[in-house]
Formats: C-alpha cells, structure tokens, sequence
C-alpha cells in the first residue's frame, strides 16, 4: 500500500469516526506494544527497523517490596510534617530558578542521576526534599504569559503588574516613565521590608546585577531594558527624569544598602570612556562611575572582579560585598573560565558567611538566571546543567544554615516550552534520542524539544534530518515545532519549594504574589500579616 493511499484511508476512517461521535479508540493512543517498545515500524517502507524491543528494568525493582518500601519511608515522612515549625524566620533564603519549568526540574534530577551512572528518574534534587511545595499562577496583570520583570514585581514585591515593568503597579504601562517614577505607583520588595527590620540583605545572580529578577529587589522601572543611562535613551526617554537601574541600585533605597550585591553587567556602572576589570569599556553616557561612587559609600566594603579576589575576601572584617564578575552577563558555567568566574555555590557560601554575622538575620535573593537563558536558545543541556549548578547552591545554603530559623523558599519565575516526550525506556539518557520509538517519518527525535525555537531539523525537502547522524554535546540546539528566533515561556504553573519556619504555609496553587507575603509572615516584617500579630511572646 503507498504512503498516499494509507494516509487517505486514515483520513477517511478518521472522518467517519469523528462525523460518527465515537472517541478513537484508546488503542491508537495507547497502543500496549508500542508503549512497551516492542513496536515494530517500517520506514519509508524499505527497511524494516526494530527499536527498543525490551525495556529494561531494574532488578531489584522487580521485587514489589522494593515499591512498598519506597512508599512506606515517603508516609513516615510525611507524619513528621505534622510537627509544624512555627519559629520565627530570622532569615529568608529565596532561591530563584529563572524559567525553570517542572518539566525543566524533571529532566535536571534525571540528568543528576545520569552523571552517577544511575538511570536517573529516580534521583531528587536538593530542594525536591523540602518538606512543603505548591504551585505558582504565574500570569501577569495584563499578560498570560509572564517575563521575568512581572514575576519579579510579583514573587518580590507581593503586588502582580504588566508584563516588563518591575517594581511598579499595573497602572504603569510599558515604557511610561513619568508614571514609573511617580511614588503612588512603585511597589516596595521583601528587601525593603527586611531592612527595615534591621536585616542584613543582598541578592546574587548569573545574569547582570541590572537584570529584570534581581531587579525587582531594587528597581522601579517602566522598562526592563532600562539598565543604564545609555539604554533609558535608546527608547527615546530622558534619563534626568527616568532614572536607569544601575543607578538606582548604587543610589536609591534599598540597593544602596545592600550587603551584596553578585553576578554580571558591570559595563552598565561605567562611563563609555573607562575600561572595567574585564577590558571592555562602559556604556553610560553620563560620565558617572557607579563603582567609584559605590567604593566612597562603603569604606568597609570590598569589589571583586573575578573567582579569587571573591575567595579571598575576608569575610569577617567587610561590611558590603560588590562582585562584578563580567562585562555582561556571566558565562554559561559549563563552558566559563572556572578559574576566573566563581560558581553560584561559591558566591552564595561567601555571601551567606557574611550575612549571618547580622544578630537580627538577612533575606538574600539568589537566582540561576541562565536557566532561562539557555531555553531561550534551545540549549537544553546547558540549562539542565545550570540547573544543577542552581541545586548545589541550594543544597549548600541548607548545609550552612538551621531550618529551625532559616526560611529557604525555592520557586521559579515562570515556565519554558520545553517537552520530555515519546516513551523512551528507562535510563534512557535525557539529553539524547528516545531510543524506543520513531517519528512517522521513521526516524528517532529527541526525548526533548521546544514548542518555539531556532532550529526545527528540516531539510530543504521539509522532511526531517536524522538526528542520530548529528554529534550533540552540551551546548547543543534542541529541537522546536516552530520557527523563532528564540524559544519562548511558557504559561502553566511552576513549583515553590520550603524549608524552614512556617514552609508549611507554601501549600496548595498560589498566586506568585503571595509568596513574599508567606515569607514576610514567618520573618514579622513588611506591612502585611505576620506571625508576630498573634504571637504576644514575640
Ligand atoms: C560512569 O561510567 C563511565 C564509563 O563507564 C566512567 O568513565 C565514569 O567514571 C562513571 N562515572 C561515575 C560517576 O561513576
Ligand atoms: C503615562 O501614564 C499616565 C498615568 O499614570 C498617563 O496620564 C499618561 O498619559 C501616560 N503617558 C503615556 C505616554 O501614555
Ligand atoms: C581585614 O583583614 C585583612 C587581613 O587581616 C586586612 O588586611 C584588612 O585591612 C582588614 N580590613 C578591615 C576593614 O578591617
Ligand atoms: C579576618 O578578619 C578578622 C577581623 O579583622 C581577623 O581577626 C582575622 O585574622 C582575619 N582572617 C584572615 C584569614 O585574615
Ligand atoms: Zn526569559
């Protein structure tokens, strides 16, 4: 039968069922062989191929009593939470994984458990074993799917606002300075809150000091864009009344504070005619150092510039840290100079050892920013690796601290149009083929792809090219259904993650807004509810 008649007569049979209201039967969608790997397709009906006949199974997994001893220790734990730990936050850690979709935190623990030599799915990552978790609407006020400014206003200042404005309320629309800078407009973050209370604060990122997540501890922008001076101007306002986010942070109330400050962008701090540490020039047009201005604010504070001057601070006698460890954002860590380029874990030990010095406790706000980045460009493995460099940062911020009064709040901004398809068996390594199952067109497709991207694997002929012909390592492009230039987010809701005082409150599907407010609840700071309202002992 040719291709054409047998697509017809799918056709046909299709319409008739449909026209006739009967459900296609669940074996079409189901079919048992082929979900156990022992379908046997043809392609172009040359050559008969046999894929993956034979899953394979664990051994010792075949014993039932391996399952009911896996659930049995899962019950036992879950009784221990009954024991509700309602100390007060005395500090907040709040993680941010940028993009990090639930597919994204699937993919990255089969990925942990792969680099182990395991089959991987059965791996966790360190905030997996939080006690509490919940989901996070992520919408905007005028967006159903968010970017990283909104979320931020959202997850940061409690309040949700219109999609590329941070720090503001929905009554400012893109680009719309004057309404920005008006103060019945702007919005205050948890990091305002906690300073009030006299804590220590500070945020660290991969992505630039002046980037839309960790602006949302300072900014109040009409634009995410408005880094510098030079970027205010390059969308036709004036940055005498619209003021740039680089100088917001060194000038304004609360990044002023800051005890740290960590990640990239330095070239937003400087003018156009001075060099910074990493040899490129500045970008301000208004002839302001940033970093000068920084330095003659914090005698007792230090700036760093690259992984040894950061090792090296010492901790015990500086008051405020600045690192700056590139001119734009910081390199995928995968393929970054280790030596110059500290780790997130490395930055966030640094940081939280100085932190804790405060008696009266921090917030810091911690973000895998490249995440996202990496999904932006289809690079599934450098962001699944970005993840697990975003877990070993989690895992050793609950290694130095004490969940009887440290809150570590995980969560991500929004999702990424990224799949973990088809049926690939067991082990199967995620980052590769599905070796189980073909494509109609008789060929193998990734276990991952994207909804939206740059490269689909098409030829000239619109057929699909060979992916097992293609050498793939980590920095590799995944495949996407439609052409763009980048992949997009996405709009379901992504997880939150607690450990700590009052993490039995992250239940249930949230609003992203109120998780600052759950978090300001356990710590007794900002304007809102808190544990200390009906707690006279406090
Ligand atoms: C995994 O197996 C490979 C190949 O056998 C080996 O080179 C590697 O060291 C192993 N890794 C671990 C973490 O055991
Ligand atoms: C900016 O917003 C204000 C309201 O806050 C409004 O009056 C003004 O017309 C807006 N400007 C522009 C250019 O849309
Ligand atoms: C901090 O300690 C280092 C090394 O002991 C010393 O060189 C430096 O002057 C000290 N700085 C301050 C601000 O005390
Ligand atoms: C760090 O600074 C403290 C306080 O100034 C000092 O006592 C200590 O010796 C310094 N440590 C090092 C390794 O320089
Ligand atoms: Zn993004």
């Amino acid at each position: 039968m040719s291709k054409i008649l047998f697509l017809k007569l799918l056709f046909i049979f299709l319409i008739i069922t449909l026209a006739s209201g009967r459900i296609v039967d669940d074996i079409s969608f189901h079919n048992p062989q082929n979900l156990a790997g022992q379908m046997v397709k043809t392609r172009n009906s040359i050559s008969v191929e046999k894929v993956g006949v034979n899953k394979p199974t664990p051994e010792e997994e075949k014993d039932p009593e391996f399952w009911r001893s896996v659930a049995r220790e899962q019950v036992l734990r879950n009784l221990e939470k009954q024991k509700l730990n309602v100390n007060k936050a005395k500090n907040i850690i709040m993680f941010l994984g940028d993009g990090m979709s639930l597919s994204t935190v699937a993919a990255a623990r089969m990925l942990k458990g792969q680099r182990k030599n395991h089959t991987g799915e059965e791996d966790s990552l360190s905030f997996e074993k939080f006690p509490h978790a919940a989901f996070s609407k992520t919408y905007c006020a005028n967006a159903q799917v968010a970017d990283s400014a909104c979320t931020a206003t959202a997850y940061l200042c409690g309040v949700k606002g219109n999609i590329v404005t941070i720090g503001v309320s929905a009554n400012v629309e893109y680009n719309n300075c004057s309404a920005s800078m008006d103060p019945a407009n702007q919005v205050s973050s948890i990091a305002a809150w906690a300073q009030k209370a006299g804590k220590s604060t500070g945020f660290i990122t991969t992505t630039t000091l002046t980037h839309a997540s960790p602006s949302g501890t300072y900014a109040h922008v009409a634009n995410r864009l408005y880094e510098s001076d030079a970027d205010v101007m390059s969308f036709g306002q004036d940055p005498a009344t619209c003021m740039d986010m680089a100088h917001q942070l060194v000038t304004q109330e609360p990044g002023r504070n800051f005890n740290i400050m960590m990640g990239g962008g330095m070239a937003k701090f400087l003018p156009k005619n001075i060099k910074d540490f990493h040899g490129n020039n500045g970008i301000r047009e208004d002839g302001r150092n940033l970093l000068s201005t920084w330095q003659a604010m914090h005698p007792g504070g230090v700036f760093v510039s690259n992984r040894e001057e950061l090792l090296n601070v010492n901790t015990s006698n500086v008051s405020h840290i600045m690192g700056i460890f590139n001119t734009k954002a910081m390199d995928y860590y995968a393929v970054s100079d280790k030596s110059q380029q500290p780790s997130l874990a490395e930055m966030t030990e640094t940081a939280l050892n100085l932190l804790q010095r405060n008696e009266k406790g921090y917030f810091i706000f911690i973000e895998g920013g490249h995440i996202d980045t990496a999904h932006h460009e289809n690079k599934a493995g450098i962001s699944l690796d970005e993840t697990l460099e975003f877990d070993k940062a989690i895992q050793l911020a609950r290694d130095m601290t004490d969940p009887e009064e440290t809150l570590i709040v995980v969560t991500a901004d929004h999702g990424h149009g990224l799949t973990i398809n088809g049926y690939p068996g067991r082990g199967t390594s995620i980052l590769g083929l599905n070796q189980h199952d073909l494509g109609a067109d008789g060929l193998k497709y990734s276990t991952l792809s994207y909804a939206l991207g740059p490269q689909q694997f098409i030829d000239e002929h619109g057929q699909r090219v060979d992916l097992d012909g293609i050498p793939r390592d980590i920095d590799s492009i995944y495949p996407s259904y439609v052409k763009s230039n980048d992949g997009h987010h996405s709009g379901e809701d992504v997880g939150v993650f607690a450990s700590g005082p009052f993490d039995h409150l992250f239940t249930g599907v949230l609003e992203q807004n109120a998780i600052p407010h759950l978090m300001a609840y356990a710590a007794c700071i900002g304007d809102g509810l808190t544990m200390c309202d009906d707690n006279v002992e406090e």
